[in-house]
């Protein structure tokens, strides 16, 4: 068991994950600047996991990455037993593609000066065990699927730009410096939520992603899902994604973690999906037919930087890291609904 720092710990991902790894035992420190979450992600991250009120195996430090007295403060923070930080998940950063066209010194700040302030600290404090969420998104719009890790990136968008600077970043550093054990996963898109309905993606103001906003409808917050053009070059011209359960992804974690522990060096850039597409119309199908609600919906022109497809090879993290997604669309769509229906209005409920 070791003791880890988890950066945007509160968030969408971060909450399943470090549920995931109290459960297998480890200890945590938090460091989030809740500037899209909500510390009561936390306090039902501990609850979940059976801890104590004021457990110490999970520790919380409201700071913003781009602090170097906050990142010291959370590299300094010892497990209850005394332990070091041996490893870190970088969770923390700011994910909204378009948001990222209008404001991309802020992405650059945040994703990448932030990440490389943390990797500074973590010289500082002797740790050099990381695992870095990256996206997708990097691969711009490929033509071959599904999308292996050997496939050119093309970045498109700030965001992806961002991502694939610190995936560089790491790489150089690695190279520079011995003992660095790195993994970077470029994830597909993560849905749904933990099965009790007591965490799950919390999106502040109006969603930008399929799956939230479908459940906002669902829940009647919202009259209607607008889909982003019918007229993709796909089997129904909506547009194809690679869905993933978050727990699913959240275990994927735990297993990278364990094998750059394991094995002592870095682990090969990873795909993390399930290699199966799915259209837009496919999902809110299935979503009404898992949930027995109705999704009010329009056709609407397409979303400026969409593309059409991303379709993720999982093999390389089968064969890796041991990992596949077991969890399928039906319970995606259901664990969705079950946290929608039971905080209809996320955290603030
Ligand atoms: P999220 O916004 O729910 O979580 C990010 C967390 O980081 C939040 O709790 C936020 O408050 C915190 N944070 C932001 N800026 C910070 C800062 N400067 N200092 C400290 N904390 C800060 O997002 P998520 O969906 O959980 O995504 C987690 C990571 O995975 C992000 O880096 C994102 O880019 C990446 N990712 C997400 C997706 C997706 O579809 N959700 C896909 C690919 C990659
Ligand atoms: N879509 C709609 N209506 C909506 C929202 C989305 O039709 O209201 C469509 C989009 O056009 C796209 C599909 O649903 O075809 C999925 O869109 P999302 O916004 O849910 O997901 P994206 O693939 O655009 O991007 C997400 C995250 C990124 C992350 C990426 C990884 O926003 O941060 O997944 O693949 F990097």
């Amino acid at each position: 068991m070791a003791h880890l720092l988890i950066t945007g710990g509160a968030g969408f991902i971060g909450s399943h994950t470090a549920l995931v790894l109290l459960q297998g035992g480890h200890s945590l420190v938090v460091l989030d600047n809740f500037s899209n979450s909500s510390p009561e992600a936390l306090r039902r991250v501990a609850e979940l996991a059976g801890l104590d009120h004021d457990s110490a195996r999970l520790q919380v430090i409201a700071g913003d990455i781009r602090s170097p007295a906050d990142l010291d403060r959370a590299l300094g923070a010892a497990a209850p037993g005394g332990e070091r930080v041996a490893g870190v998940i970088h969770f923390a950063g700011l994910k909204a593609v378009g948001e990222s066209v209008q404001q991309p010194l802020r992405y650059w700040d945040v994703n990448v000066n932030g990440s490389r302030l943390l990797v500074e600290a973590m010289q500082r404090h002797g740790c050099r065990t990381l695992v870095f969420s990256s996206t997708s998104t990097v691969y711009g719009e490929p033509q071959r699927f599904p999308i292996s890790e050997t496939c050119a990136t093309d970045p498109r968008h700030p965001y992806a730009q961002t991502k694939l600077a610190v995936e560089w970043m790491l790489q150089a550093l690695e190279t520079s410096e011995t003992g660095w054990c790195i993994g970077r996963l470029r994830y597909f898109n993560p849905v749904g939520a933990h099965p009790s309905g007591r965490i799950g993606e919390n999106p502040l103001g109006v969603p930008n992603n399929l799956f939230p906003f479908i459940t906002q409808v669902a829940s009647g917050q919202r009259p209607l899902l607008r889909i982003f053009g019918d007229d993709w070059p796909t089997p129904d011209g909506t547009g194809i994604r690679d869905y993933l359960h978050v727990m699913d992804l959240a275990e994927a974690h735990g297993l990278a973690l364990d094998w750059l522990m394991q094995h002592q060096r870095s682990l090969p850039v990873l795909n993390l999906g399930t290699g199966r597409g799915l259209s837009v119309l496919e999902v809110v199908q299935a979503f009404e037919t898992a949930t027995g609600r109705t999704i009010p919906r329009e056709l609407v022109g397409r979303r400026h930087g969409d593309v059409a497809r991303l379709e993720g090879c999982p093999r390389l993290a089968a064969s890796t890291l041991g990992w596949r997604a077991s969890r399928n669309l039906e319970q995606m769509c259901r664990d969705g609904w079950t946290w929608q229906n039971a905080n209809p209005r996320g955290y603030g409920g």
